[in-house]
């Protein structure tokens, strides 16, 4: 294949299930080249798919992972254009902050704070004047508080101005500033995930909103995944974003 005529390129992150799964899976379908990045393979046999399987967690390996070579491999330098999902995520601890474990805190923090941030910046670097779009899967709880999810609202809170800070960086520094980058902080709504299914398995006492999830989920409210997927998709594809905005999955 020439240098010209390379698909455009993604690195999904959770792409074994859910959320990740579908956007993998839609990106495919628009002619996307796709890496997906998590512990377990994705269940995606197509030629222009590949798994990084790799813990997210492990804050000191990811050097290792997701190495120099590894971008040359994929001549991100000379892509049409690049994607960055960054959609993996857990809870983490769940329950009064008076029960929160610190080393479970951590890791949540490292899977869904520090390996986003890293691989932006990763991106920024590897893709030189290829444009980069990243889209930052976001939630409600990066906004409000929501009584048990002291660790899963501060990660998103913190991934959300995360993604604020490089629009502004690409503003105002000299290593990125005039380069075609754009960061969004995206919203998916209340999707039909495992994430959704764990929820619906805290009490009340640990998640006192979690009769919502019931309600919404016994309802028929939840939404598949294929739908904010594409809405990703779109974005990855956009010309026309500011540095960094926020939005949301509207239907
Ligand atoms: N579902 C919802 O209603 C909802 C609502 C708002 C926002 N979100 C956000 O949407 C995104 C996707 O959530 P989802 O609902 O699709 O969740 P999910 O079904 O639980 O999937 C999570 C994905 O993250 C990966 N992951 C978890 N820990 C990892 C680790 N240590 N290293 C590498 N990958 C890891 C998992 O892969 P492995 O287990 O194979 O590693 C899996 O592919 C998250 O950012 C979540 O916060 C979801």
């Amino acid at each position: 294949m020439s240098q010209t005529s390379l698909a455009p390129f993604a690195l999904v992150t959770g792409a074994s299930a859910g959320l990740g799964l579908a956007t993998a899976r839609c990106l495919l379908e628009r002619g996307w080249q796709v890496v997906g990045a998590s512990r377990r393979a994705a269940p995606i046999d197509h030629p222009q798919y590949a798994d990084l399987r790799t813990d997210l967690a492990d804050s000191a390996g990811l050097a290792d992972a997701f190495e120099t070579a590894w971008a040359e491999r994929y001549a991100l330098a000379s892509r049409p254009r690049v994607g960055l999902v960054n959609n993996a995520a857990v809870l983490g601890p769940v329950g009064p902050i008076s029960t929160v474990d610190p080393v479970a805190l951590t890791r949540a923090l490292a899977i869904n704070v520090t390996a986003p941030a890293w691989l932006t910046g990763r991106f920024a670097g590897w893709v030189g004047g290829v444009p980069l779009r990243v889209v930052n899967v976001s939630s409600g709880a990066a906004h409000k508080p929501y009584a048990g999810w002291a660790t899963y609202c501060a990660s998103k809170a913190a991934l959300l101005r995360l993604g604020e800070t490089v629009g502004a960086e690409v503003e105002a520094m000299p290593a990125l500033q005039g380069r075609d980058v754009a960061v969004v902080g995206f919203a998916p709504g209340v999707v039909d995930t495992a994430m959704q299914t764990d929820i619906r398995g805290y009490s009340t006492r640990e998640l006192p909103m979690v009769q919502r999830f019931l309600d919404l989920k016994a309802d028929g409210h939840l939404l598949p995944p294929e739908l904010p997927a594409a809405a990703i998709a779109d974005l990855l594809a956009r010309d026309d974003l500011p540095r960094f905005h926020e939005t949301r999955y509207t239907g």
